[in-house]
């Protein structure tokens, strides 16, 4: 059976591979992964770990790993069809089913409702610019929205009376049953249907390709509740969509400004931060943070400064962090939201509070400052201790020297026992991510742990490790190709894995691992995930993938050496050895260049 691709990356998407695994095996967090003994060979400590940030699985022990979707075909014996069922159902979603007339049916209805949805803003917007719509034109011009900005974001208003819109539609030949499964009418008491959304400035929601998927409507006044927004339909689910990301998603700017609001969006995209995206009503979703991360390379926390939106902002984080993204936060003074800030004093000012933005280690350092006050010098040891906690935790070396340097200053303590403190705390935390890795291998599970699979015995690792890279950095791409093209592979099974991430790249999508494991067979994708955590696990990405592609070119350097050798000797034509030769020699060179940087 075939499925689209991106179905298949949906499902992967919805359904994290923490929680999945959770169901089946005991994890504990050490560092940024879960362990827990592994269920696929027996074993008394530990050696199956998690990596939340990457959503696969891998056994230090017996080798196996995967993405979530191996590991539900391992564990219940699926194969991949079975598998995806199995993950769909769990996270709600319905597999398309090319001859299943039920399923083209909701296919009509879903594109049914975008149409309407469409009809909707385009009905709202002529209010908004009709003679009824002064007021709501005086009030979006109170809040410094230019006509441009307007038609940019699609804004419009939902008259005041009761059906104008439901009427409206009604005349086009809309059914009932779609005007209330498209959430835009609702059925009143009397049985009539009317309109949701009366006397309220409304805002389109877009999803990533542009199609307005649902609304959220604003009162002009102090009335309750502030904000209504669409139901969850067929086309809309609030904890997917991010408002603003279809805008976001093509600014040059590789990263992301979050914030809470619709107005915070739409006021900074005016002021030219094209890059801000705000969740819809709700705290952020793992979902919605497997997406940024799907987009940026750093997503910026703009919450208001209020109380409600610092607890936000430290749950943020958490999901932020699982998903692997690096997070920044911006302070902004005075319990302001971003638009309000902007509005008063201008966007200047606020791109200097991004500049500011402070790192994830310093937020949590500074939060846990506010926890103590310092008085005793009890108080001050727990905060030193939790700093020393926060520290070891924190995987880029660098910032946890830097850190440490800044923090031993401020509390007047030697950078020598603080430094001390992390190395003990780091020491316990790698004793657990590396300890069972080449040390303990479970004794007779050698059938296990040798995986069948025919991948060439000298490029085929190296060309793995290429692809590894490639996915843990996307934009090593350029870099890559450039000295490795599709051609140039040699594991048949590399090149396959390449053609399609090859093919994603150079269409400027992006691509993860765990994305391309659902093509492999379960025993190519332990192979490629060991070679993931194993072998790639490194800290500078660009010089490890140059030193990789300095291997590959000299195994293939020496391969037509070793030709040219034989030629020479057959060759009975002076000049063409004298030129054999000479390739010979030029070859020599670059080979005991490559040997050097080795
Ligand atoms: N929200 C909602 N329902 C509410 C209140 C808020 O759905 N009753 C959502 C909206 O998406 C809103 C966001 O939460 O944009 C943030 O709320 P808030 O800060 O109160 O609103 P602002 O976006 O700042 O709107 P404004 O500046 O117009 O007051
Ligand atoms: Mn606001």
């Amino acid at each position: 059976m075939y499925y689209p691709e991106e179905v298949i990356e949906e499902v992967r998407l919805r359904n994290d591979i923490v929680e999945v695994v959770s169901g089946y095996v005991k994890l504990e967090r050490k560092g940024r992964r879960y362990f827990g003994l592994c269920p696929f060979h027996g074993e008394k400590t530990p050696s199956f770990c998690v990596e939340p940030a990457k959503q696969f699985f891998y056994c230090f022990g017996c080798n196996k790993g995967g993405s979530v979707i191996q590991f539900i075909m391992s564990i219940e014996n699926l194969d991949f069809p079975e598998a995806l069922k199995h993950l769909a159902e769990r996270a709600g979603i319905t597999l398309p089913e090319p001859d299943d007339n039920a399923e083209r049916e909701k296919s009509r209805i879903r594109k049914e409702i975008l149409d309407i949805n469409k009809e909707a803003a385009r009905f709202f917007f002529s209010v908004l610019a009709g003679k009824n719509g002064l007021e709501a034109q005086g009030y979006l011009k109170k809040r410094g929205l230019t006509e441009k900005t307007i038609r940019r974001f699609g804004l419009g208003l939902a008259p005041a009376g009761w059906n104008e819109l439901t009427e409206t539609l009604l005349a086009k030949g809309v059914s009932d049953e779609l005007l209330i499964a498209s959430g835009l009418s609702v059925r009143a008491k009397s049985g009539e249907l009317i309109d949701r959304f009366r006397g309220r400035i409304m805002f389109p929601i877009f999803d990533i390709r542009g199609n307005i998927v649902g609304f959220g409507g604003r009162v002009m006044d102090q009335s309750q509740p502030k904000y209504l927004n669409s139901p969850d339909t067929p086309v809309y689910n609030k904890s997917r969509e991010l408002y603003g990301l279809n805008f976001a998603r093509q600014s040059k700017i590789k990263k992301l400004l979050m914030v809470e609001g619709y107005m915070d969006v739409i006021s900074l995209h005016q002021a030219g931060i094209d890059y801000a995206v705000a969740s819809l009503g709700t705290a952020l979703t793992q979902m919605q943070a497997w997406i940024l991360k799907k987009y940026a390379e750093e997503v910026i926390i703009g919450y208001d400064s209020d109380s409600a939106g610092q607890a936000a902002t430290m749950r943020g984080i958490d999901i932020l962090e699982r998903a692997g993204c690096n997070v920044r936060i911006l302070l902004i003074p005075d319990g302001k939201d971003p638009d309000e800030y902007i509005r008063n004093n201008g966007p200047e000012k606020f791109k200097n509070l991004i500049d500011r933005a402070i790192s994830l280690l310093d937020y949590k350092i500074r939060a846990e400052n506010k926890m103590h006050n310092l008085d005793t010098v009890e108080d001050k040891l727990k905060l030193l201790n939790s700093i020393a906690d926060i520290l070891a935790a924190h995987d880029n070396s660098i910032e946890r020297e830097l850190y440490s340097k800044y923090y031993a200053e401020q509390y007047g303590i030697s950078l020598e026992s603080l430094a001390n403190e992390v190395a003990k705390r780091r020491k316990k935390l790698e004793s657990v991510r590396n300890g069972p890795a080449a040390s303990r291998r479970p004794a007779g599970s050698d059938r296990e742990s040798q995986p069948a699979v025919k991948i060439d015995s000298r490029y085929g690792e190296l060309e793995y490790m290429l692809l590894v890279m490639l996915c843990n950095d996307n934009h090593l791409f350029g870099r890559i190709s450039a000295r490795y093209g599709l051609e140039d592979f040699n594991d048949q099974g590399a090149k396959k894995v390449a053609e399609k991430l090859y093919g994603r790249l150079e269409q400027n999508k992006d691509c993860v691992l765990a994305e391309l494991l659902a093509d492999l067979d379960s025993n190519t994708a332990s192979f490629v995930v060991r070679i993931a955590e194993t072998k790639c696990d490194l800290e500078n990405n660009e010089k490890a993938t140059d030193q990789i592609l300095n291997k590959l070119e000299l195994l293939k350097l020496e391969e037509l050496q070793k030709q040219t050798i034989e030629r020479i000797k057959n060759e009975k034509d002076g000049e063409i050895r004298q030129r054999l030769g000479l390739e010979f020699s030029k070859r020599a060179e670059r080979i005991a260049e490559l040997k050097r940087l080795a």
